[in-house]
């Protein structure tokens, strides 16, 4: 069983772009990193956990898009199935990489579940009726087409509004990094706000804002979120799933009240 000290009993865990796809190649899956973390996972649901699983674009959506923009300059709804589709390339591999490990995991492709962009329109009682079943729901990042445009709904945005929805333990952020990193190069262990926050600066290609857009989601769900957000790294992340101390393994995000 999960013990009963473990904060996470149940857990919305994104895995990143940044950690399952090389984001500096595109179509680029890392397959051992997939490996790992459906590993852990079983291990987890074995024990008696409970988990849904949102992954980023990575090298897949974000570049999909970044390609067409270059191209015509504009992105019309005609664009949607060529983006749809390199995603649901991602999914099915993190899909496949599940089930072979034993994971009973069921996708949900967002553009079928949303009306429009914004994660409120999207219809999440099939994801709740397969949670509540003890399968293990997969999301992800999408292109959603509406009013002649195309809009990208975030997995780090579905993944904050899901933690609501399955009213799950923790919500875990699973990135190519220990955790948010100060200038100096140390782990921050709270980020309360992210006023005199310095970022690296990097080139990855990320179409819904990266790292500093993940964080002020992160933040703002704090504000009425009794969980714990936590942003980590594959070897945080199964710290985590086997109750270890959070405090340890990554960045808690909470924001300070004074942002109430
Ligand atoms: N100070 C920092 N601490 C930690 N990571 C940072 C920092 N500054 C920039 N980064 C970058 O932010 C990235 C994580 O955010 P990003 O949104 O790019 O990835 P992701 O969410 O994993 O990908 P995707 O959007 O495809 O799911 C890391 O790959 C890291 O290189
Ligand atoms: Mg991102």
């Amino acid at each position: 069983m999960v013990t009963t000290q473990n904060k996470c009993k149940s857990i919305v865990v994104k895995f990143g772009g940044s950690v399952i796809t090389d984001k500096t190649k595109s179509y680029t899956i890392k397959h051992d990193v997939l490996d790992r973390l459906a590993k852990i996972t079983k291990e987890y649901l074995e024990e008696g956990g409970k988990i849904a699983i949102v992954h980023g674009g990575g090298s897949f959506g974000h570049h999909e898009v970044k390609r067409i923009e270059e191209e015509k300059g504009v992105l019309e709804s005609s664009d949607a199935p060529q983006i749809q589709y390199s995603m649901l390339l991602l999914a099915l591999e993190v899909s496949k990489t599940l089930l072979k490990h034993g994971i009973p995991a069921v996708l949900h492709p967002p553009h079928t579940l949303c009306d429009k962009p914004t994660v409120k329109d999207c219809r999440m009682s099939p994801i709740i009726r397969d949670y509540a079943q003890s399968l293990v729901p997969v999301t992800y990042g999408d292109a959603i087409p509406y009013d002649d445009k195309i809009y990208i709904i975030s997995g780090d945005d579905l993944a904050a509004a899901l933690v609501s929805i399955l009213s799950t333990d923790c919500l875990v952020y699973v990135i190519d990094e220990p955790g948010v990193m100060t200038s100096e190069g140390k782990i921050l262990e709270t980020l309360t706000s992210l006023k005199n926050l310095e970022l690296r600066e990097d080139n990855k290609i990320d179409v819904t804002g990266g790292l500093r857009k993940k964080l002020e989601t992160a933040l703002e769900l704090s504000h009425h979120y009794r969980g714990t957000i936590i942003i980590t790294n594959p070897d945080g992340f199964e710290k985590i799933l086997k109750g270890q101390d959070i405090k340890s393994v990554g960045t808690v995000i909470r924001a300070t009240r004074s942002e109430d």
